[in-house]
Order: structure tokens, then sequence, then C-alpha cells
């Protein structure tokens, strides 16, 4: 598959991603039972995950969407970007962070310092997937969907220069 100017092929198939899903739904489910956390969704890379979860989870919860960027093209800048920000009435909750893909953790460690800021009663995070190999900051990853080698990868919300996002499958650079 050709997007922009770069090959891609098939790596996890549709099938895959929504046994992964249901596996992250149900230990979430366990895990928060009679609770009530708030979901951040990281847009714009996590919202397919979080639409396929969050139909899953079958806890009383609230809902926001942030946007932080720090990716251009295929690389981190090594800078956070706030566009969209973390609500204050997370203060005194249980958070659960649900985000597409972790990669250096430069965008996590980040993030996760603004929100320790604005005082909630617990943070978990939730990432679909993990690249352990590009991993360089120090990020606690609560719930792993899947490791991956540290490839560049297309599809199910994440993009290449912005294309890509509403593939079903996830792709690899060729
Ligand atoms: P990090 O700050 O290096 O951990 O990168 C974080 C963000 O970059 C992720 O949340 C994604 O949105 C994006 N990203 C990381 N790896 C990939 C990839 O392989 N393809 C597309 N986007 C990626
Ligand atoms: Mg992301």
């Amino acid at each position: 598959m050709r997007i922009l100017d770069k090959n891609f092929v098939e790596f996890i198939s549709e099938k895959e991603i929504a046994d992964i899903v249901a596996t992250m739904a149900s230990s979430i489910n366990q895990d928060y039972k009679g609770r009530n956390p708030y979901y951040l969704v990281m847009m714009n890379g996590a919202f397919l995950f979080a639409s396929d979860i969050l139909r899953l989870l079958d806890v009383d919860s609230d809902l926001a969407f942030v946007r932080y960027k720090s990716y251009e093209g295929m690389s981190s800048t090594g800078e956070l970007k706030e566009l969209l920000a973390i609500p204050d009435d997370v203060v005194g909750r249980d958070v659960i962070v649900l985000e597409d893909i972790v990669d250096t953790g430069f965008s996590m460690r980040a993030f996760l310092e603004i929100l320790k800021s604005k005082s909630p009663n617990s943070v978990a995070v939730a990432s679909f997937l993990v690249k352990p190999e590009a991993l360089r900051y120090d990020v606690k990853v609560d719930y792993v969907g899947r490791s991956i080698d540290n490839r560049f990868i297309v599809g199910y919300g994440l993009d290449y220069n912005g294309r890509g996002r509403n593939l079903r499958s996830i792709y690899v650079l060729e």
C-alpha cells in the first residue's frame, strides 16, 4: 500500500486489533469495578482505539479529549505542544489515559507531568502499542495492548504526515 512517498505492508490485522482491545478492556473492567474513572483520550492518534475500547468498558466513567503534539513526519520533535488542554475537573479523579502508541515516551512523560499538576487521585496509562526498543523516557504503561519492534507504522488512528489514520488494519513501513 502506498501512502504519499512510502510503501507499507499489513502488520496487525483487524481481527488481531479487536482481540487486543478486548483483552485490555477486560483488565480495565476488572481493575476499576465499582469505581468511576475519568478517561483522557489522546487525540488524534488514539481516536479509533478509544472508540473501540470505550464500547467494551462497562464501569461508570467520564471522558475528555486532549491533544498534545510532538511528532512531525516520522520522528519525535522533542517538544510538546498543547493544542487541547487537560480539563481542571480531573482533580481527585482516577484518570485512565488512552493512547495509541508509546514510542520514545517523550510525549507521555511530559503529558503525565502536566496531568499530575492537576492533582488527580490516581493515573493509569493504557496504550494500544508500545515500542520498547525506542523507549528513552521513564514511563510506566499500566495496560499494554502489544509490544512491537522499533518500526514506523500507520493505520488504526496512526498517521504518516496526516495520512492513513482511517485504515482498519495497522501497516508497517516496507
Ligand atoms: P513519543 O513521544 O516518541 O513516545 O511519540 C508519541 C506519539 O508519536 C504517539 O502517541 C504517536 O501519536 C506518534 N507515533 C509514535 N510512533 C509512531 C509510528 O510508528 N507511527 C505513527 N505515529 C507514531
Ligand atoms: Mg498519540
